[in-house]
């Protein structure tokens, strides 16, 4: 049996210099990292038997994902963003918080800096097709006390599935806003309801979905960040009832608790009070915050995002 190359000094000499482990200076912590990370790449390319044209055709698949600007889609599509939340959830549970609405990963389409108003919002200009959405609830702390002040930032896709600031046909912070709640606690938008949408189906995160056998299919759904002082950001997603995906997310963002009931108001008398002229969609969706802590890790997290 071929001895296993891992295993020989020379190797292990080797994963020693790229990482510079044992020698002064540097940042300790990051070496310790590249050190398990370079390994870990090895020992796979030694398991695997991987071939230098794989390993090359590996290099540039990667080289294509950062050039489509696909990290933010890849990430999701690998479950490690999904993997980062659950650590968060496990590190709150050590930390004995419990309970409150549960987070779901951010995605790569927010953006800074939408359109702030007091209590209630419209998120479309009426140039969007597609069934009219009412959005309510309350923001409250795990007693249920309203809190008031906290921003609810709110962004969706349109029915064709695409984000203003990346979907160039939409005009600027559509289907994005930031609302804060009355002294109640309550927030209410007027939006339309968003659809689905999948991977750019050229791109490199489908071509590795391909390969996979997954599809990148995301059901619809609605982001939000909430944001009170003295509480712990929430980011988290509803999803729409119903949509073939719901429990088949490419992204792995489906959960529990996310995915309030969809009431169809299809009389007359509502559809005059609304000043509409066709059945909409109302969902009711409270949001529930935990107090900041110490003792749980921070959960503002500071990542790139694509200017507004
Ligand atoms: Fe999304």
């Amino acid at each position: 049996m071929t001895e296993s190359l891992m295993e020989t000094k020379p190797v292990k000499d080797l994963l020693m210099k790229v990482s510079a482990l044992g020698a002064d200076g540097g940042d300790v912590r990051l070496k310790r990292i590249v050190h398990r990370v370079v390994s870990d790449l090895f020992r796979t390319i030694e398991e695997f038997d991987v071939q230098p044209d794989e390993f090359w055709s590996a290099m540039a698949y990667l080289t294509r994902v950062g050039q489509a600007n696909e990290i933010g889609l890849l990430v999701p599509g690998l479950g490690l963003e999904t993997f980062l939340d659950m650590r968060l959830d496990q590190a709150e549970q050590q930390a004995g918080l419990e309970g409150g609405t549960p987070r779901t990963i951010e995605g790569p389409l927010w953006l800074e800096g939408a359109p702030l108003s007091v209590g209630e919002a419209r998120l479309d200009d009426g140039s969007e097709q597609g069934e009219v959405l009412f959005m309510q609830g309350q923001v409250r702390d795990l007693n249920g006390k309203p809190v008031a002040g906290a921003v609810v930032d709110v962004w969706h896709a349109n029915t064709k599935g695409g984000y203003s600031g990346f979907d160039p046909s939409q005009p600027k912070y559509n289907l994005r806003r930031r609302i804060q709640t009355d002294a109640e606690g309550r927030y209410v938008f007027r939006s339309i309801l968003p659809s689905g949408y999948a991977c750019p189906p050229d791109g490199p995160t489908q071509q590795l979905l391909d390969v996979l056998g997954r599809h990148g299919h995301r059901p619809a759904h609605i982001h939000f960040f909430v944001v009170a002082p003295g509480y712990r950001k929430l980011t988290t997603q509803i999803n729409i009832d119903g949509d073939e995906y719901l429990h088949d997310d490419f992204a792995f963002a489906t959960r529990d608790g996310l995915i309030p009931s969809v009431k169809r108001v299809s009389d007359a008398a509502s559809i005059h009070e609304k000043g509409l002229n066709a059945p909409y969609a109302e969902i009711d969706f409270d949001f529930v915050l935990h107090a900041e802590t110490a003792a749980a890790p921070k959960t503002v997290v500071e990542r790139a995002h694509a200017p507004a």
